[in-house]
């Protein structure tokens, strides 16, 4: 007999075309009803559903032709975000300076509360950016800084921010300290006394990432917070690939100030970031787009940009609504499934070495393979054009490799595709 169930397993690992597909709001539904349904199981027996992880799925709409195993680079956002954004677009069109100013702009309000409920911190800590890379540059060249002050950071953050940071050095004679921790086998107390142990008297700032975004390492953010403050040195984190990847609050960081992208694992559309700045230290740092002394204890100083949408914003909260209901634990243990899934089928194997640690705690649904053997370019290219497969090379990486980011639509069925796959590509390149 042909049940829901056995439909839905034979559908599993099918893209869905746009017109095959429920509407979105229901969509969404219908993934946050079943999370609710589930919420007495544990998060570790949900990663194991098949069923539900379909429903998530349908709230999407992916190219039938390809896996998409680089989320990491941006996520699709779910449909419902998307279409809440492509509306409030068009709406601001019909008249932009009474739409988009008077009607939508404040609306935007609501999307800032909840993004602070989410991170854990106040309205007023909470600044709305396109991305990241803006929310990062706000922080580095927001610091007071002179020449001969240090900056202690790592060749694991984003290469940007380095750049950013090398900027000031040139410019104003900052001295930035770049530490290059190993690829592998540190713990998070190894981590944490790296950084510690290379602070001076004469440093001013640390910067690090929550999670890096080539080996996807979980670092000890709550321990050198913790450490630095004692030595009143600044803590910038870049949480780009943490922030609704897995559950977390700043409860339990207790970072002054913290940035990411909300269009990686939000599922927000591209054009969203966060920005936040403990209240007490808003004052003291300086907006990239000079505002009047009015602003200093504002944290919509750091929002001045000019004239732009209000439609990504808007939609940060159909993309909460969705991420948040289907649940942000449930979210990392099925990524850690995934992970788990594809990585143990490489366990020992020298010509395809997975660098991102196994433990929960170190890492969450971002994969690093170091290809010692093979051009990960290669590789990467071989995946996608034999097999439909999207991943990332890091070719200019220590130990050049490929990256794999499943997202919450993943089936198990395209993760095994990819694993043979992989096998295949290796085989025929070496
Ligand atoms: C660790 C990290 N920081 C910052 C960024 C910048 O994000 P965005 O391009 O959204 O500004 C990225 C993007 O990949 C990243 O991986």
């Amino acid at each position: 007999m042909t049940t829901r169930r056995t439909i839905l397993k034979a559908l599993a690992g099918v893209a869905f075309a746009a017109d095959m597909l429920p509407p979105a709001a229901e969509a969404a539904d219908t993934a946050v009803d079943a999370a609710r349904h589930r919420a007495h199981l544990d998060p570790n027996v949900i990663a194991k559903d098949e069923d539900f992880w379909l429903m998530v799925r349908q709230a999407y709409v992916l190219d039938s032709n390809i896996v998409n195993l680089n989320n990491g680079g941006s996520s699709p956002a779910p449909r419902v975000a998307l279409e809440a954004m492509k509306r409030a677009l068009d709406a601001a069109n019909v008249n932009p300076s009474i739409v988009l100013l008077r009607e939508q702009e404040p609306r935007v309000e609501q999307a800032r509360r909840e993004l602070a409920r989410l991170f854990g911190c106040e309205s007023m800590e909470m600044a709305i950016t396109r991305n990241a890379s803006e929310s990062l540059a706000t922080l580095v060249m927001g610091m007071d800084l002179k020449s001969g002050d240090e900056v202690i950071t790592t060749d694991h953050s984003y290469p940007r921010v380095l750049q950013t940071w090398r900027q000031r050095s040139r410019r104003e004679g900052i001295v930035v300290k770049v530490l290059s921790p190993s690829s592998e086998g540190q713990s998070q107390g190894d981590l944490a006394n790296l950084v510690m142990n290379a602070v001076t008297e004469r440093t001013r700032v640390i910067e690090i990432c929550h999670v890096t975004n080539v080996l996807g390492r979980i670092w000890p953010v709550k321990e050198i917070v913790a450490q630095a403050r004692l030595r009143k040195i600044d803590v910038i984190v870049d949480g780009a690939h943490a922030l609704a990847h897995f559950p977390f609050t700043n409860a339990e960081l207790n970072c002054d100030f913290y940035a990411s992208t909300l269009h990686k694992w939000l599922g927000a559309p591209i054009g969203t970031g966060m920005l936040f700045v403990r209240k007490e230290r808003i004052a003291g740092m300086w907006a990239l787009m000079p505002q009047p002394a009015t602003l200093d204890n504002d944290i919509k100083k750091f929002e001045e940009t000019g004239t732009r949408p209000a439609a990504m914003r808007l939609a940060i909260l159909e993309a909460l609504r969705f991420t948040v209901g289907i649940g942000i634990d449930r979210k990392a243990a099925r990524l850690r499934f995934l992970r788990d899934r594809w990585s143990a089928r490489l366990v020992g194997r020298e010509e395809a070495r997975v660098l991102t640690p196994s433990d929960p705690t170190l890492a969450c649904g971002i994969g690093y393979v170091a290809t010692p053997k093979h051009d990960c370019v290669k590789v990467a290219a071989r995946l996608m054009e034999k097999h439909g497969i999207s991943i990332t090379a890091v070719p200019t990486w220590r130990e050049p490799g490929v990256r794999i980011s499943p997202n919450v639509y993943t089936s198990l069925a395209e993760i095994d595709q990819f694993s043979e796959a992989f096998d295949t590509v290796l085989r025929d390149l070496a």
